[in-house]
């Protein structure tokens, strides 16, 4: 399997875990819920984020260079790690409502971007055999088997 469908497999799981964490700070008036729920997301997030700039990021470098859209998806990146940590800190119920609204907005953006516009240049950049490969890398560090 290619890395870039294994990144949008994981898209569309986290898409619904956006949902999730939508649906908790309109329906739920308990702090607790709000910070279990930013928590789950946080952990995928930021794993998945990990993944494309170990395995992605560096392979797709010599052909985009440092600057243009992957110095704009890692700045993005740090904003949302940035956006967690200001989650975690915040006490006012309210508050941490509109902090998560930001996060989510800013996320969904990025998670767009990263399909119409990065992962098009993956497989326009890099060849089949070498997403392959990366695909394996991404099998490994999510412990998941592949058979080909
Ligand atoms: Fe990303
Ligand atoms: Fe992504």
């Amino acid at each position: 399997m290619k890395l870039t469908n294994a990144l949008l497999g994981e898209h569309a799981v986290i898409y619904e875990l956006f949902d999730y964490l939508r649906d908790t700070i309109l329906k739920s008036d308990d702090i607790q819920d709000i910070y279990g729920a930013t928590a789950v997301v946080e952990r995928l997030l930021l794993s998945h984020a990990q993944i494309e700039e170990n395995l992605l990021f560096p392979r797709l470098e010599p052909h985009l260079g440092q600057m243009g859209p992957l110095a704009v998806m890692r700045a993005e990146h740090r904003q949302i790690d940035e956006l967690f940590e200001a989650a975690r800190r915040e006490t006012d119920i309210d508050a941490l409502r509109s902090v998560i609204g930001n996060l989510l907005e800013l996320a969904f953006g990025h998670f767009q971007k990263e399909e119409q516009v990065l992962f098009a240049m993956a497989r326009q950049h890099l060849d089949e055999a070498t997403l392959t490969d990366l695909g394996d890398e991404w099998a490994v560090s999510r412990n998941v088997t592949i058979n080909r």
